[in-house]
């Protein structure tokens, strides 16, 4: 603290200038007396032990999470002034109330250019190596500085940005405080969001209390619900499984004929592939209940609509996942399933997903803008 206080008694307010985004008064952090003990923080045992897990576990085991990091972290997520005119965070597409997604389809950056795709919620980046709908970054550290220089999202040049957080009151002191010194760099920065992000742990839902009271915590709805997710017949949970409800590889999943032609190829962007066409990340169900609207492009507003989707519109697409097939896994057929769920199954499976919204996550003030 003492250091922090040193800091912000000699250091000078920046300059105002015309155009530039310390015009404004600078708005100071509200941070505790005494660091959050985010270092703490840890996965469930049953979540540590989980041999599915291990397997992808390693990216994030190892790093190190200090409590003045993740309040530096912190900090980052929610200065506008990361961005090259003073007016967009990290928080203004990825928003706790939503399981750090977006709540509109496409997000607005600097530049007002509607993002291509939906904002991605961020849960248990422990256990994420490929970054990004098309999985085309890997690691967390290295993809957090990629919103700060995109051009439609923060706009800011990675040169610029030491000096410009050095002109604030703020971060000498925090970088000082994470990390032994005042010196702030793009790798610290990238370090600090790093560790900030893998404190989002997702694993307090109902269904997580359900699994240890052998959900005696559902209702009739939910029990059914959970039923048809993990019976085989909907094959919901070959793909997105496991405790996390995700899974590291990417699938076509039927959305599309030809995603390519619809303007969005996912990997097969990136490889030109045809049968990476429309192939995008499994992305986790952690949360699923607050961060509608839903796929890559958020095309659908509801759980309802995703769940109609999967029961009657999976699309034709020469490489469909045989898992959403008449056949299964194994035939080598196309023919898109259909499930032809009932109306009230239907609003079962959608009630069980919504078990899988963590609360804590989303009330936690220490995940919460302290400006
Ligand atoms: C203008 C909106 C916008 C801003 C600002 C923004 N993001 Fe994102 N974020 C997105 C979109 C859209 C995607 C998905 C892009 C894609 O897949 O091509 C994304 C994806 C991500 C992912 C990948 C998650 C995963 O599971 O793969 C991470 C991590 C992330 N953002 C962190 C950040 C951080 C950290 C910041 C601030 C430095 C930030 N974002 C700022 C819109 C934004
Ligand atoms: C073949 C693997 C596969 C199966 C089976 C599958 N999914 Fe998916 N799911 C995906 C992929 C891949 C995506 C992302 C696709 C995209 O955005 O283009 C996705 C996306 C979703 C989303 C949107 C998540 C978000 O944050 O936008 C929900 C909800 C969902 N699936 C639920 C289900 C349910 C419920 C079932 C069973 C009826 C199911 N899935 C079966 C692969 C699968």
């Amino acid at each position: 603290m003492l250091v922090l206080v040193l800091f912000f008694s000699c250091r000078k307010p920046p300059e105002p200038t015309d155009d530039g985004p310390v015009e404004a008064e600078v708005r100071l952090p509200d941070l505790p007396d005494s660091l959050f003990g985010y270092s703490a923080l840890s996965f469930p045992d049953s979540w540590l032990n989980d041999s599915a897990l291990q397997l992808f576990g390693s990216s994030g085991a190892n790093i190190e999470i200090s409590d003045a990091g993740a309040t530096l972290g912190r900090v980052l997520f929610y200065d506008p002034l990361l961005s090259a005119d003073g007016t967009v965070s990290c928080s203004s597409c990825h928003l706790q109330a939503h399981g750090f997604g977006d709540n509109t389809a496409h997000s607005i950056g600097l530049t007002g250019e509607p993002s291509l795709r939906n904002a991605m919620p961020l849960a248990n980046m422990r256990y994420q190596r490929r970054l990004f709908w098309d999985a085309r970054t890997v690691g967390l550290e290295n993809q957090v500085l990629e919103p700060i220089e995109h051009p439609d999202e923060m706009g800011m040049q990675l040169s610029d940005l030491p000096d410009q957080l050095a002109a604030l009151p703020y971060y000498g002191g925090l970088f000082h405080e994470a990390f032994g010194d005042s010196v702030i760099t793009a790798d610290r920065v990238a370090t600090a969001l790093g560790q900030f992000i893998r404190c989002i742990r997702v694993h307090t839902s109902r269904y997580d209390e359900g699994l240890n009271t052998e959900f005696a915590n559902f209702t009739d709805t939910e029990l059914e619900g959970r039923a048809l997710f993990f019976n085989g017949v909907t094959r919901c949970n070959q793909c997105h499984s496991g405790l996390n409800f995700f899974s590291t590889q990417a699938f076509i999943n039927g959305l599309e004929v030809d995603y390519a032609a619809a303007g969005d190829a996912g990997i097969g962007a990136l490889t030109g592939y045809a049968d990476d066409d429309g192939r995008f990340r499994t992305v986790s169900l952690r949360n699923v209940g607050m961060t509608a609207p839903y796929m890559h492009d958020g095309r659908f507003e509801t759980l309802r609509d995703v769940v109609d989707f999967y029961s009657d519109s999976i699309a034709w697409h020469p490489y469909l996942d045989e898992r959403l097939t008449v056949t299964g896994v194994d035939g080598d057929g196309q023919e898109p399933y259909q499930l032809a769920l009932s109306p009230s199954e239907r609003e079962a499976l959608v009630d069980f997903l919504l078990t899988l919204n963590d609360m804590v996550i989303q009330d936690a003030w220490w995940l919460s803008d302290p400006f």
